[in-house]
Protein backbone atom coordinates (compact mmCIF):
# COMPACT_ATOMS: atom_id res chain seq x y z
CA UNK A 1 0.00 0.00 0.00
CA UNK A 2 0.95 3.79 -1.00
CA UNK A 3 2.52 5.89 2.06
CA UNK A 4 1.02 8.62 0.07
CA UNK A 5 -1.90 10.36 0.95
CA UNK A 6 -4.29 10.60 -1.64
CA UNK A 7 -5.19 14.17 -3.23
CA UNK A 8 -7.22 14.57 -6.52
CA UNK A 9 -4.29 15.67 -8.48
CA UNK A 10 -0.52 17.52 -7.82
CA UNK A 11 2.46 18.21 -9.71
CA UNK A 12 6.08 18.07 -10.01
CA UNK A 13 5.74 22.22 -10.18
CA UNK A 14 4.21 22.34 -6.34
CA UNK A 15 6.12 19.46 -5.05
CA UNK A 16 8.87 21.85 -6.21
CA UNK A 17 7.37 25.33 -4.75
CA UNK A 18 7.49 23.36 -1.52
CA UNK A 19 11.22 22.85 -1.54
CA UNK A 20 11.63 26.54 -3.03
CA UNK A 21 9.71 27.38 -0.17
CA UNK A 22 11.57 25.57 2.50
CA UNK A 23 14.88 26.97 1.35
CA UNK A 24 13.05 30.22 1.68
CA UNK A 25 11.98 29.76 5.38
CA UNK A 26 15.46 27.97 6.17
CA UNK A 27 17.70 30.88 4.83
CA UNK A 28 15.20 33.17 6.78
CA UNK A 29 15.38 31.49 9.80
CA UNK A 30 19.56 31.27 9.79
CA UNK A 31 19.85 34.98 9.11
CA UNK A 32 17.14 35.80 12.42
CA UNK A 33 19.10 33.61 14.99
CA UNK A 34 22.34 35.66 13.26
CA UNK A 35 20.32 38.72 13.94
CA UNK A 36 19.44 37.21 17.85
CA UNK A 37 23.09 36.73 18.52
CA UNK A 38 24.55 40.02 16.75
CA UNK A 39 21.71 42.81 18.02
CA UNK A 40 22.84 45.59 20.32
CA UNK A 41 21.84 48.59 21.35
CA UNK A 42 18.87 50.12 23.58
CA UNK A 43 16.24 47.50 21.97
CA UNK A 44 18.41 44.88 22.44
CA UNK A 45 16.38 42.37 24.80
CA UNK A 46 12.78 43.07 22.47
CA UNK A 47 14.85 42.31 19.65
CA UNK A 48 16.50 39.94 20.82
CA UNK A 49 13.28 38.22 21.58
CA UNK A 50 11.55 38.75 18.52
CA UNK A 51 14.22 37.60 16.38
CA UNK A 52 13.68 34.28 18.21
CA UNK A 53 10.40 34.17 18.30
CA UNK A 54 9.96 34.21 14.32
CA UNK A 55 13.10 31.60 14.37
CA UNK A 56 10.92 29.08 16.26
CA UNK A 57 7.85 30.19 14.18
CA UNK A 58 9.95 29.35 10.94
CA UNK A 59 11.22 26.00 12.37
CA UNK A 60 7.41 24.79 12.21
CA UNK A 61 7.18 26.32 8.71
CA UNK A 62 9.98 24.64 7.72
CA UNK A 63 8.61 20.93 9.20
CA UNK A 64 5.26 21.85 7.66
CA UNK A 65 6.55 22.18 4.28
CA UNK A 66 8.76 19.45 4.00
CA UNK A 67 6.34 16.72 5.82
CA UNK A 68 3.84 18.04 3.14
CA UNK A 69 5.93 17.44 0.36
CA UNK A 70 6.53 13.50 1.88
CA UNK A 71 2.78 13.18 2.16
CA UNK A 72 2.76 14.18 -2.09
CA UNK A 73 5.65 11.73 -2.59
CA UNK A 74 8.29 14.15 -2.85
CA UNK A 75 11.52 14.20 -1.63
CA UNK A 76 12.19 18.07 -0.23
CA UNK A 77 15.53 19.24 -0.56
CA UNK A 78 17.85 18.85 2.47
CA UNK A 79 21.31 20.11 1.98
CA UNK A 80 22.56 23.74 3.13
CA UNK A 81 23.57 23.72 -0.94
CA UNK A 82 20.38 22.98 -2.20
CA UNK A 83 18.56 25.24 -0.20
CA UNK A 84 21.20 28.36 -1.25
CA UNK A 85 20.88 27.36 -4.82
CA UNK A 86 17.16 27.31 -5.19
CA UNK A 87 16.18 30.18 -2.20
CA UNK A 88 14.23 33.19 -3.19
CA UNK A 89 15.94 35.96 -0.89
CA UNK A 90 19.76 35.97 -0.23
CA UNK A 91 22.02 35.61 2.98
CA UNK A 92 23.10 38.56 5.36
CA UNK A 93 26.87 37.66 5.40
CA UNK A 94 28.48 40.51 7.18
CA UNK A 95 29.25 41.28 10.27
CA UNK A 96 27.98 44.87 11.24
CA UNK A 97 24.32 45.44 11.30
CA UNK A 98 22.37 48.39 12.72
CA UNK A 99 19.17 47.24 14.79
CA UNK A 100 17.10 48.87 11.84
CA UNK A 101 18.59 47.17 9.22
CA UNK A 102 18.09 44.01 10.48
CA UNK A 103 14.73 44.75 10.81
CA UNK A 104 14.31 46.21 7.44
CA UNK A 105 16.31 43.11 6.07
CA UNK A 106 14.01 40.84 7.32
CA UNK A 107 11.08 42.84 6.28
CA UNK A 108 11.91 42.77 2.80
CA UNK A 109 12.49 39.44 3.09
CA UNK A 110 9.59 38.22 4.33
CA UNK A 111 7.52 40.35 1.69
CA UNK A 112 9.22 38.31 -1.25
CA UNK A 113 8.53 35.60 0.69
CA UNK A 114 4.82 36.56 1.06
CA UNK A 115 4.54 37.46 -2.59
CA UNK A 116 6.11 34.03 -3.63
CA UNK A 117 3.51 32.34 -1.63
CA UNK A 118 0.64 33.57 -3.18
CA UNK A 119 1.72 32.46 -6.38
CA UNK A 120 2.47 29.02 -4.94
CA UNK A 121 -1.12 28.90 -3.25
CA UNK A 122 -2.74 29.94 -6.81
CA UNK A 123 -0.46 27.01 -8.47
CA UNK A 124 -1.44 24.72 -6.10
CA UNK A 125 -5.14 25.77 -6.65
CA UNK A 126 -4.70 25.42 -10.33
CA UNK A 127 -3.53 22.05 -10.00
CA UNK A 128 -6.35 20.78 -7.78
CA UNK A 129 -4.64 20.36 -4.81
CA UNK A 130 -6.49 22.59 -2.20
CA UNK A 131 -4.88 20.56 0.74
CA UNK A 132 -1.22 22.28 -0.13
CA UNK A 133 -2.81 25.43 -1.23
CA UNK A 134 -4.35 25.45 2.60
CA UNK A 135 -1.15 24.40 3.99
CA UNK A 136 0.53 27.53 2.52
CA UNK A 137 -2.01 29.52 3.52
CA UNK A 138 -1.67 28.97 6.85
CA UNK A 139 1.77 29.45 6.22
CA UNK A 140 1.20 32.89 4.35
CA UNK A 141 -0.41 33.76 7.80
CA UNK A 142 2.41 33.54 10.48
CA UNK A 143 4.83 35.26 7.75
CA UNK A 144 1.73 38.08 7.26
CA UNK A 145 1.62 38.43 11.09
CA UNK A 146 5.77 38.17 11.33
CA UNK A 147 6.19 41.47 8.67
CA UNK A 148 3.30 43.06 10.59
CA UNK A 149 5.26 43.10 14.34
CA UNK A 150 8.70 43.99 12.17
CA UNK A 151 6.79 46.48 10.44
CA UNK A 152 5.75 48.07 13.84
CA UNK A 153 9.14 47.25 15.51
CA UNK A 154 10.46 49.46 12.22
CA UNK A 155 8.72 52.13 12.46
CA UNK A 156 9.88 53.14 16.15
CA UNK A 157 11.45 56.25 16.55
CA UNK A 158 14.96 55.58 17.85
CA UNK A 159 15.82 51.94 17.12
CA UNK A 160 19.27 52.89 15.57
FE1 LIG B 1 19.20 32.45 22.26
Amino acid sequence: MSTEVKVKHTSQEVIQSLSRQLANAYLLSIKYKKFHWYVSGPFFKQLHELFDMHYEQLGEIVDDLAERSRMLGGYPIATAKEFLEIAEIDESPNVQYAPQEMVEILHEDTDVIIDALHGDIDLATKHNDPGTADVLTSIVQVYQKQAWFLAETKARKGLV
